[in-house]
C-alpha cells in the first residue's frame, strides 16, 4: 500500500469514532483531508455533527463538504478531534505544524475531550525531533531577536518561506498573521521542557511540541492499520 493509501485508511478509520451529536475538532493536513471527505459524506447521509476547524484551509474544505462549522465561542468543549502529525514518538508525543496550523491545533487540542492522531507509517520516530524540524510560530515584530533567543535553545532555525505565483520567496504568514521558524534539532529528549522553554521567549506564540495530548495514534501501514495508545 502506498503512502497516500496509508493516510486514507488511517483517516477513514478515525471517522468511525464520530457519532451524531458530537462537536468535532477538524485538524489540518493531507492526512486529515481524507477524514474531511469521509465526514462530509457521512453528514450528507444524515450524521448530525458540528465541526471546529483548525485552519482556514480546513474551514474551506469542510465548508465544501457541507460539514456545519461552529467556533469555540459557542462550543468551547470539543468531544473528539481528528488531527495529523509530522512526527510521533513511542510516548505519543508529537511534532506538529508542518502545515503551519500549530497554534489553532494546540488551542483545539486543549479544548478536546479525546484526540485521535492519524498518520502514515513514515511519521513514527524513535526520538522526537530527529525526522522533522520543530516549527515555532513567532510574531513578526522583532522576529530576528526572537530567532536569536530560539536558537539559544534549538541551535539552528530557518524562517519558513512560501513561493509567490511569480516565483519569489516571501516569509510564510500563518492564519494568525505570524511567521514560523523551523528548528533543526538532533532530537528532543525532554520535549515538555523544551516546549515550556520556547513558549517562555517573548515573541514566541506557540511551538509544535504536543506532549500528553494524543489519546490514540492510528497508523496506516503497508499491511493495514495499527494503533499506539
Ligand atoms: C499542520 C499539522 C499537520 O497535522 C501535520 O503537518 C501533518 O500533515 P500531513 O498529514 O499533511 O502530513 O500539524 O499544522
Amino acid at each position: 500500500m502506498n503512502t497516500e493509501n496509508q493516510k486514507k485508511i488511517a483517516a477513514e478509520k478515525a471517522t468511525e469514532s464520530v457519532q451524531s451529536g458530537m462537536v468535532v475538532g477538524l485538524g489540518t493536513g493531507s492526512t486529515v483531508y481524507y477524514a474531511l471527505l469521509k465526514l462530509g459524506a457521512m453528514v450528507r447521509a444524515g450524521l448530525d455533527i458540528v465541526g471546529v476547524p483548525t485552519s482556514a484551509g480546513t474551514e474551506k474544505i469542510a465548508t465544501a463538504q457541507q460539514i456545519p462549522l461552529v467556533t469555540l465561542a459557542t462550543h468551547p468543549s470539543i468531544d473528539l478531534t481528528i488531527d495529523g502529525a509530522d512526527e510521533v514518538d513511542a510516548h505519543l508525543n508529537l511534532i506538529k505544524g508542518g502545515g503551519a496550523a500549530l497554534v489553532r491545533e494546540k488551542i483545539i487540542a486543549n479544548a478536546s475531550e479525546k484526540i485521535l492522531i492519524v498518520v502514515d507509517e513514515s511519521k513514527i520516530s524513535r526520538v522526537l525531533g530527529t525526522t522533522f524540524p520543530l516549527p515555532v510560530e513567532i510574531v513578526q515584530f522583532g522576529w530576528e531577536a526572537t530567532q536569536t533567543e530560539v536558537n539559544r535553545i534549538c541551535g539552528k532555525s530557518t524562517l519558513r518561506v512560501a513561493s509567490t505565483q511569480d516565483g519569489r520567496q516571501n516569509p510564510l504568514i500563518t492564519d494568525n498573521g505570524n511567521y514560523i521558524l523551523d528548528c533543526h534539532l538532533d532530537g528532543i529528549p525532554a520535549p515538555q521542557e523544551i516546549e515550556l522553554q520556547l513558549n517562555n521567549i517573548p515573541g514566541v506564540v506557540e511551538n509544535g511540541i504536543f506532549v500528553n495530548r494524543a489519546d490514540k495514534i492510528i497508523i496506516g501501514t503497508p499491511s493495514g492499520i495499527r494503533y499506539m495508545e
